[in-house]
């Protein structure tokens, strides 16, 4: 039977790192979580030294930390190899001319070599900016342009989508090869290493509050904004890792997103290897045979992914799950989208576990509503505030709302994972903070009798396909490049699969006909151009963009649930709900 209420799932012998809720949001305090870390006694601040070079001086120096698989290549790092490589490294990047609070940029798939660039970055003092694999040329020139970014890790793969000649701030482009395969303005990474000597320590000790990496995330307008976090953003990080996560010592743990996205740095890397987690990473593209296989020749205890991935799974099938020894797995959790309860109880079923919804943002910097394995999960709600953390609803004039009514999902600010700036953008900055003392989250969400927090979807038209957060604005704009688009609107549409997905309604130049072969170039000029993740599953050609009187503005409320000539003759509702 399927219950509205489940009870947490005992596994053999392991105690949750949190075992009474209540008692700990009447009790925990930010400034408890600060004796964890080993700049409480010696003021040395870096986040990371806490997250390799500290584990190394408390003597577990032959733990492993890093474990890499994709097919048959698998490497494993130790604790102590990552102190080395990572001071080998970030002595490079010194010796280059890197200095802290310098950017740099790290345009690198999922392996081994992106996490080791992430943190010999930091270590250095100075900020990571990490770039999705996914990328084309116009979402790399936005965000190195916005920066004025002067230095960029990359590999030979990808280093071919940077536009060098616009971006004349760019002074140097590494290349994690040999020489032979890089090009004439490109620096041979391999060549540079080779010949790095580490005679001191490149460590450089920080200000809590420094900049530690930039986060480029979209918004309902204009271009992706550079989200900055700062090196206090490790206390929110390892709490949310010893209590949601719950990372123990023996735990093996995997989180499937790439360090590009918030999730894949702050919960792929930071948050785990604070908690001295062994972390696996998992190269190449989804596929659900190579995942579970990934589960069982690492031995994966905790796993955090998403709910697109999670359906993905569902999809391919018991007898594809069936083929794999998936038993270490204990703890599993979701981040990104509404979790949906049928995904939950797909979960009950496949892997005899709960999937632990958690929600946060790139704003945020770690999670903030959250299941805990030791509390129960209403399936459909995202759970309960960590403690230390003070939710409430509000209206839109700013006004506390009862439980169960809908309103603007708010957090009583700061807290310690809170972004320090948006680049270059203070009004942006201030813009989350209309309520005085209350950050705006852009969510719709109620709360129930109990405090558990339900999502209703977002107050404004930024579109989220699985997962991952996409701007109409930056897809419109690319649109309105190609020689055929007069005019372009485009909105999240509800989507089974991938919760929703990218649509856009295109109003044509005159004399261009309407073909699906033109159709599928428009759709691979948003993909090879910008990013596969933002171009438009769906392209719909109308004869005119619905638009507000006064300012000409593009209503895109009235497009979500716009009924294409099929969808209005059968009776299709083109769109379930006005959240999703
Ligand atoms: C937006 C933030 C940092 C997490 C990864 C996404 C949506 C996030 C949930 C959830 C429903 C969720 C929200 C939020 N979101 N988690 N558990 N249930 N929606 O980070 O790219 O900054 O996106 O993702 O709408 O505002 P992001």
């Amino acid at each position: 039977m399927r219950q509205s209420i489940l009870a947490p799932i005992q596994s053999a012998g392991i105690t949750p790192n949190l075992t009474d809720y209540e008692e700990a949001r009447r009790s925990f305090s930010w400034a408890q979580a600060e004796q964890h870390f080993s700049w409480s006694k010696t003021g040395r601040v870096n986040m990371a030294h806490e997250c390799i070079d500290r584990h190394v001086e408390d003597g577990y120096g032959d733990k492993r930390a890093l474990h890499y698989l994709e097919g048959d290549d698998e490497r494993v790092w130790t604790f102590a190899e990552l102190k080395q490589e990572t001071d080998r490294w970030a002595t490079a990047l010194r010796n280059e001319g890197v200095r802290r609070g310098d950017i740099v940029f790290i345009f690198l798939p999922k392996n081994a070599d992106c996490y080791i660039a992430m943190l010999a970055t930091v270590k250095l003092g100075a900020v990571a900016g990490p770039l999705f694999e996914a990328f084309m040329e116009e979402a790399v020139r936005d965000r190195i342009a916005d920066c004025d970014g002067r230095f960029l890790i990359t590999d030979p793969d990808l280093a071919v989508r940077v536009p060098r000649s616009d971006l004349p701030s760019l002074e140097k482009v590494f290349v994690t090869a040999g020489a032979e395969q890089c090009r004439e303005d490109e620096i041979s990474w391999n060549g540079i290493l080779a010949a790095t000597q580490v005679t001191d320590s490149p460590t450089e000790w920080v200000e809590l509050d420094a900049p530690l990496n930039i986060h480029y995330t979209s918004g309902s307008t204009g271009k992706p904004k550079g989200i900055v976090h700062a090196h206090r953003a490790m206390i929110h990080q390892y709490q949310t890792g010893h209590w949601v996560l719950d990372i123990q010592d023996e735990d093996v743990y995997w989180c499937t997103a790439h360090p590009g996205w918030v999730t894949g740095t702050v919960y792929a890397l930071f948050a785990p290897w604070l908690n001295r987690a062994t972390i696996v990473v998992s190269g190449g593209r989804f596929d659900a045979d190579s995942w579970y296989a990934a589960i069982e020749k690492a031995g994966i205890t905790v796993w955090y992914s998403a709910p697109t991935a999670f359906r993905m799974l569902k999809a391919a099938g018991a007898e594809v799950a069936a083929r794999y020894d998936l038993s270490t797995l204990r703890h599993v959790l979701s981040v990104g989208e509404p979790l949906n309860p049928e995904v939950i109880y797909w979960g009950l079923e496949q892997l005899g576990l709960r999937i632990h919804d958690t929600w946060w943002m790139t704003e945020t910097g770690a999670q903030l509503i959250v299941n805990l394995p030791s509390e129960p999960i209403k399936p459909g709600s995202m759970g309960r505030p960590i403690p230390g953390i003070d939710i409430c609803i509000l209206d839109d004039a700013g006004i506390e709302q009862a439980s169960g009514d809908i309103g603007h999902l708010a957090i009583r600010a700061p807290w310690p994972g809170l972004m320090r700036e948006v680049w270059q953008n203070e009004a942006k900055y201030q813009s989350y903070f209309q309520f005085g003392g209350w950050y705006l989250s852009g969510d719709l969400a109620y709360r129930d009798a109990d405090g558990y927090v339900f999502f209703q979807g977002r107050s404004d038209d930024m579109i989220n396909s699985a997962g991952e957060r996409i701007g109409p604005f930056e897809v419109e704009s690319k649109l309105l490049e190609h020689g055929a688009v007069a005019e372009a609107g485009v909105v999240g549409k509800p989507d089974p699969l991938r919760g929703e997905i990218v649509k856009a309604f295109l109003v044509l130049k005159p004399g261009v006909n309407n073909t699906p072969e033109l159709i599928d170039d428009i759709r691979l000029f948003v993909r090879t151009h910008l990013s596969a993740h933002a171009a438009p599953r769906e392209i719909e050609v109308i004869a005119e963009l619905p638009k507000t009187k006064i300012s000409g503005k593009i209503l895109r409320r009235e497009l979500k649930t716009w009924k294409t000539p099929d969808e209005a003759v059968s009776g299709l509702p083109a769109s379930e709900s006005p959240s999703r």
